[in-house]
Formats: structure tokens, C-alpha cells, sequence
């Protein structure tokens, strides 16, 4: 199906993560699958179209199990297509990926009130890293047509690098974090160069139309560009009368939803999902539980606020609910990622310090990494899953809940992720407002067994129309729609310019010009709708 959408092209995706590291484990070397759902999602469309994917080695073994031309060879059992590895120097890539990427661009797009820090030599890092990924993707592509599909925030300025250099590629990137509004971005001293790079996509997609139009209001403040709300898309010149075209689109990420009810539903996943129950929720009080990466974004300290507040508000909820919280360490090299685990820790040994019984822990903290099909598991296993994250692009792990947990669980969200634009159904709470937060907790564990059910129901519905097969296909569709639209552009601009004079500078739109604003925003946030 897929490969009906490629016309015969290359499909190279181009990450930082890779989707699995060789790491050196006792006298042996294991493949380990990373904390990203990411490279979770991404993988079985890699996988289906048999492409290359292009990402920065991470892993203590994966020098030794590359080959010379950058290689995994042997790839490991159930790997069908290739992985080619980026070797970063290690100081290089603290400064790009600690440094620019997660201390500086992070926090810049997620409003979750952590400053971003500005840092001359990180940027310098950026650029550097950049290019080094260009190289690499400039060399597979090799001058033939292929479709290079870019991921998320590190890879900011690869679309510009690779545009002149793969003249037959058609350039698409997927930006799977928030993208602020103007007077947010605007901080930012190389702003101007990142939505350059950015630009150099044919398509640039996000999770939801809002974060497209704030991208448009932030180039169309920034840059000399055309906006043109018609058609979704930004121009701009790229001197001697020529322009070039970016439609930016908004395509809500999903997960593969068939193969995680599956996975979840085996009998063997039921007897895993009822001991986890055993030895958690101590068979007759509830299990509520959380899985994320250990992220200041995801909005844990929240949550626990919120718990605590919980057992003062509605105290017959004591000793009758146990929260487990799943968190995989993550981005360990930065600050803010320490400091947030250790007010993690101090936060959780508070509660438990203060509430708990002989026999009932309120809190327990798994800091640990589980295996994805685990993860599914303890989803089966949950009365209640409580996603709370600050700001979030998507947060896939309200999707996987949905696709994997039990027909009577309930999903709490925070309104503040994509994923509530569509998961209607969700007990939506605000992690910022701790009694209201408290008491959307108190709701959803009192929630009749009928509304549990009836809502479920619909979740499932919305995310099984709209899994992550739709959501490729449609990424794919539009890149082959922007073809045709690009070819209408050239003889529509070849018609209203003409040879007249050019604007000073080598701009050809006057700041803020638009061309239309007859059309609607393409609206894909129609999971389930
Ligand atoms: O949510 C943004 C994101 O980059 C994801 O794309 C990825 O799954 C996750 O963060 C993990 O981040 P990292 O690659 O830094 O571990």
C-alpha cells in the first residue's frame, strides 16, 4: 500500500534517534530499542517500505557492528531495511544534542516555564552536526530520486543543506514537538536560520493544525516570505526570480494500532497483565499508572501534587488506589533532567513519607526502561492511565493505552497534549490546577463500569481509523499532492510576476504579504471525527 505512495522512489528517514543501539552487555552485545515512541512508531513504516534509515550511533557496540560504509551489517533478526550510522565526535554531539538540542530548542517550543539557554558554542554544534548529517544523506541519495523524510527539532537546518545537493529528492520533515507561537520563538537568536532550514522543505508537517499556524505567523513575522493561507503553504525566494514552495501541514501521529491490541491480548500478556495487577494493585484496589520518559515536559511533579491533593480532598480514595509510575530516564546529560529526577525522588519519598500505611504505598517509582511489549502489557493491567503532561506535541502513550488496555480502563489526559484534540472521551484535566486535577483523579477511579466502557469504546474507534499506517499514508499522499500543486505554482507565478522589477533586497513578497485567505486551514486532526 505504501509503496504505491512512493512511485518506485528511495524512502530514506533521516533521525538523530536510532531505532535500535548494539549496547555491550557482560561478554556479549545485545540490540536495545530506545525510550522514543518515535523510532516506535516510525519502524513499521521503515519496515514495510524496505527504506534506509539514516541516524546518529548511540550505543557502547555500534561501532564494531557497522560496516565501512556506515552500515549495521549483520542487521539484527526482524530488521528489513538498512541502518546507516552517524559516527558525531563525542564533544560535538554533547554540544548539538545536550547543548542546542535539548537545552536550548526543548524548552524554547514546549511552554512548560523552563528558560531555554542560548549558548554560541551550541549553535556553532548545531550547524556543525547538520552538516555532517547532509553529508551523509547527500552521499546515500547519490543524485537519484528518493523521497528524504527528516525527524523532529535536531535536524532543523538539513532541509536547506540538502535542497541544491539532491535536486531529484523531494524533502519532507515531520516536527514532532510544539511549535510555539511568534512572541515565544521569537527569544531565539538564530531564529532567522532555523526557519531558513526549515524552509527548505517541500512539506513540513506537525501534529496539529495550531502549531502550523503558528509556524506560518512566526516565518510570516520573521522571514520575507509569502504566507499563503490558501493553499497551506509558505514561499519564498530563492533569488535570480526563482522561488520555492514549503506546504505546511498538520498530520496527527498515531501508533500501529492492530499489532499493539494484539500484542496485548495474547494469553500470555493477560497472565503477565494479572501478576503486575497482584503485585501492584494488590488485587482489590485500584492501579492507576503512568509511562513516560523522566521529563520536566511530561509534568510528573504535577501529577504527584495532584495525588497527594487527591488523598486530602477524597479521602476514602486512601488505601484503595495505588499509583505506579513508569519513568525511563532520559537525556541524562542534562541539567535539568537531573535536577528534575532528584525532585522527582524527594517528591515521591514525601508522599509515601506522609500517607502511607502498614500494608499500602500510594506512590511507587519504576526509574526504569521497559521493553515496549511490557509497557502493553502493564497498560492491560491498569484501571487507569494518567497522562499529565505541561505541553506535548502528541504523547503516544494515550494512544497506545487506548490501542492496548482493557475495555473497561480509563484514560486521564492532559488537555495540554495533542492527543486531547481528538481523544474526546479522555477525562481531561488541567496538570497546572491541582484540586481540579485532584478531583478529575477522584472522577475517573469512581467512574460507573457502563460510562468506562461506552467511552473506551470511542477511543478505540478514533484511534483505529486514524493509526499510524493512515498517518504515513496521508504524509506520503501530500507529498505526491504537492508535485502536482508545485507544477500549478510555476506556471501561476510564470503568469503574475512576469518579467516586471524585483523588490530591493532580492525579496520578492513584501513582508506580511499574503497571497488568499479564502481557503480553510487543512484541519487532519480528524482522528475519529
Ligand atoms: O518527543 C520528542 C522526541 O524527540 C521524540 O521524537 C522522541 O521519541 C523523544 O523525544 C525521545 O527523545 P531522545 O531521542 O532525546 O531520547
Amino acid at each position: 500500500m505504501l509503496d504505491a505512495e512512493l512511485e518506485g522512489r528511495r524512502f530514506i528517514v533521516v533521525s538523530n534517534r536510532q531505532p535500535f543501539a548494539h549496547v555491550h552487555h557482560k561478554n556479549s552485545i545485545r540490540v536495545e530499542k530506545p525510550p522514543s515512541g518515535l523510532t516506535l512508531a516510525l519502524e513499521p513504516i521503515v519496515q514495510a517500505t524496505g527504506g534506509t534509515w539514516i541516524a546518529a550511533a548511540s550505543g557502547s557496540a555500534d561501532k564494531e557492528t557497522t560496516d565501512a560504509n556506515g552500515r549495521v551489517n549483520p542487521r539484527p533478526p526482524g530488521v528489513d531495511y538498512d541502518l546507516r550510522r552517524i559516527f558525531l565526535p563525542p564533544k560535538l554531539h554533547e554540544d548539538f544534542y545536550t547543548g542546542f538540542a535539548n537545552s536550548t530548542l526543548w524548552p524554547l517550543c514546549h511552554i512548560a516555564y523552563h528558560q531555554p539557554r542560548f549558548e554560541e558554542r551550541w549553535w556553532r554544534a548545531y550547524e556543525q552536526a547538520n552538516k555532517i548529517f547532509a553529508d551523509v544523506v547527500a552521499d546515500e541519495v547519490n543524485g537519484q530520486p528518493a523521497i528524504i523524510f527528516i525527524q523532529d527539532f535536531h535536524l532543523a537546518l538539513l532541509p536547506q543543506l540538502l535542497r541544491e545537493r539532491c535536486p531529484k529528492a523531494v524533502v519532507a520533515q515531520f516536527w514532532h514537538i510544539p511549535w510555539p507561537n511568534p512572541e515565544a520563538f521569537r527569544i531565539c537568536p538564530w531564529r532567522r536560520e532555523l526557519l531558513r532550514g526549515l524552509l527548505g522543505n517541500h512539506l513540513l508537517g506537525f501534529h496539529l493544525p495550531y502549531h502550523c499556524n503558528n509556524f506560518m505567523d512566526t516565518v510570516d513575522r520573521e522571514l520575507q516570505v509569502r504566507v499563503d493561507h490558501e493553499t497551506n503553504a509558505v514561499v519564498s525566494s530563492t533569488g535570480a526570480g526563482t522561488h520555492t514552495r514549503t506546504m505546511v501541514a498538520g498530520f496527527p501521529m498515531s501508533v500501529d494500532y492492530p499489532r499493539i491490541q494484539a500484542s496485548a491480548n495474547t494469553s500470555a500478556a493477560r497472565r503477565e497483565a494479572a501478576k503486575l495487577r497482584r503485585q501492584y494493585g494488590h488485587g482489590n484496589r485500584k492501579l492507576a499508572i503512568s509511562v513516560e520518559r523522566l521529563d520536566y515536559s511530561k509534568g510528573i511533579l504535577e501529577r504527584l501534587h495532584a495525588i497527594e491533593r487527591l488523598f486530602e480532598r477524597h479521602p476514602e480514595w486512601r488505601e484503595q488506589v495505588e499509583f505506579v509510575h513508569i519513568a525511563t530516564p532520559s537525556r541524562t546529560t542534562v541539567r535539568a533532567y537531573q535536577d528534575y529526577a532528584h525532585a522527582v525522588e524527594s517528591a515521591v519519598a514525601g508522599i509515601n513519607g506522609r500517607l502511607a500505611t502498614p500494608g499500602w504505598t500510594p506512590v511507587q517509582a519504576l526509574h526504569i526502561y521497559v521493553e515496549p511489549e511490557q509497557v502493553w502489557n502493564w497498560y492491560q493491567a491498569a484501571d487507569a492511565v494518567v497522562v499529565s503532561s505541561l505541553h506535548d506535541g502528541m504523547n503516544l502513550v494515550a494512544k497506545e493505552f487506548v490501542a492496548a488496555g482493557r475495555d473497561n480502563a480509563v484514560l486521564v489526559l492532559s488537555e495540554f497534549t495533542g492527543a486531547a484534540r481528538s481523544l474526546r472521551e479522555a477525562v481531561q484535566i488541567n496538570p497546572f490546577a491541582t484540586d481540579a486535577f485532584a478531583d478529575g483523579l477522584a472522577r475517573a477511579l469512581a467512574m460507573p463500569e457502563e460510562e468506562r466502557r461506552d467511552r473506551m469504546r470511542r477511543l478505540r474507534w478514533r484511534v483505529s481509523h486514524y493509526d499510524i499506517g493512515a498517518w504515513a499514508r496521508d504524509l506520503l499522499r501530500a507529498i505526491r499532492q504537492r508535485e502536482f500543486d508545485a507544477q500549478d505554482f510555476a506556471i501561476q507565478s510564470a503568469i503574475v510576476s512576469g518579467p516586471g522589477p524585483r523588490q530591493p533586497g532580492g525579496a520578492d513578497f513584501p513582508r506580511g504579504g499574503r497571497l488568499a485567505c479564502a481557503g480553510s486551514a487543512r484541519t487532519a486532526d480528524f482522528a475519529g471525527d
